[in-house]
């Protein structure tokens, strides 16, 4: 029997928006049930693997970087709640970060995926169909790095030597580390990869920066009155998990497909990957001040 707070509840929500309940409930009687396929978007989910070749590894390809990006949607769900939210208790925090750990894990222990058992052959004949697109112009990891942390902490030191006195958030953008990856900054030469991604996403990237002025998690971080020694090292092993062990594995397989057989050849994105992708060239940690002097020296190692 359906009790009669239910009723009266439903009766009052209606009657509130200024509609007739019963209409609602007539409808309701009528109302096929959910399914999982309609609820998950099962079947739409299915149809988004479009390859460009009939090499049948390009498919499990296109479909790894599909769940890394969805990952990395979770990831960016988490971390949008600890910007957002205000003097956070410390255990949401505490359990937001073992999730993002949870999620890199995944990523880090996953992406052998793309080494063992991919066709050296064929991933190297495929891939010349992708060209200029490149990993490299994924959004979301970029989006991911501007809630992680201040700006002025994806400037490599070569870029902190350029960059002026009182950095804007252009001047900030301009010396960004992963422009390294495309733009020759003594000519100005830049590859299409990467001007096709700045038209694309870098206003965006400026607004988002604006918007997440002093609530980036390094900032939301140094806002805590004491934060625990738990949390700094749940912040820590996030920084690590993220911006070293996971661009290891990733180098790893670059120099599998790129490098093993004596041949250095070219990404599709142009770069200079073997520099460019090593986290030692790239410097990026979302919380230095965790880290000590030493440590940062040894950065990637
Ligand atoms: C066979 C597998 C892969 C190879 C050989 C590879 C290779 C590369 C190379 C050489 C670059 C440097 C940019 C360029 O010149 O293109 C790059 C960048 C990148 N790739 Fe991959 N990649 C692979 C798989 C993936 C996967 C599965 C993802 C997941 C989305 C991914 C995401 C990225 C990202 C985010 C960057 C930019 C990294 C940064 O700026 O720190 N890659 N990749």
């Amino acid at each position: 029997m359906i009790n009669d707070e239910i009723i009266k509840a439903l009766d009052d929500k209606y009657v509130n928006l200024g509609e007739n309940p019963e209409t609602y409930l007539n409808g309701l009687l009528q109302a096929k049930p959910i399914t999982y396929w309609d609820y998950i978007q099962v079947d739409t989910l299915l149809t988004l693997q479009k390859t460009r070749t009939d090499f049948k590894d390009e498919e499990i390809f296109v479909m790894y970087h599909q769940v890394t990006e969805l990952t990395l949607k979770m990831m960016i769900h988490e971390i949008k709640q600890l910007s957002e939210g205000e003097n956070l208790p410390e255990e949401i925090w505490l359990t937001k970060l073992d999730r993002l750990k949870r999620y890199t894990r995944m990523l880090i222990t996953s992406f052998d995926i793309m080494k063992d058992g991919m066709s050296y052959e064929d991933y190297n004949i495929f891939r010349a169909t992708l060209t200029p697109a490149s990993g490299f112009q994924s959004a979301q990891f970029r989006i991911l790095e501007l809630y992680s942390t201040r700006l002025k902490n994806l400037i490599n030191s070569e870029g902190k030597e350029r960059l002026s006195q009182n950095p804007t958030t252009d001047d900030y953008f301009k010396h960004i580390y992963w422009k390294d990856a495309g733009l020759n900054r003594k000519t100005g030469k830049i590859t299409l990869t990467l001007k096709l991604f700045i038209e694309k996403y870098e206003n965006d990237f400026k607004n988002l920066s604006e918007k997440i002025k002093g609530k980036t998690l390094e900032e939301r971080v140094a806002q805590m009155e004491n934060p625990s020694k738990e949390l700094k090292e749940k912040l820590q092993q996030f920084d690590h998990f993220y911006n070293v062990a996971w661009p290891l594995v990733h180098l790893e397989t670059a120099n599998h497909y790129l490098n093993s057989k004596g041949e250095n050849k070219t990404a599709t994105g142009g770069s200079e990957w073997k520099k460019y992708l090593h986290p030692k060239y790239q410097q990026r940690k979302f919380f230095p001040e965790l880290w000590t002097e030493e440590e940062i020296a040894n950065w990637g190692e």
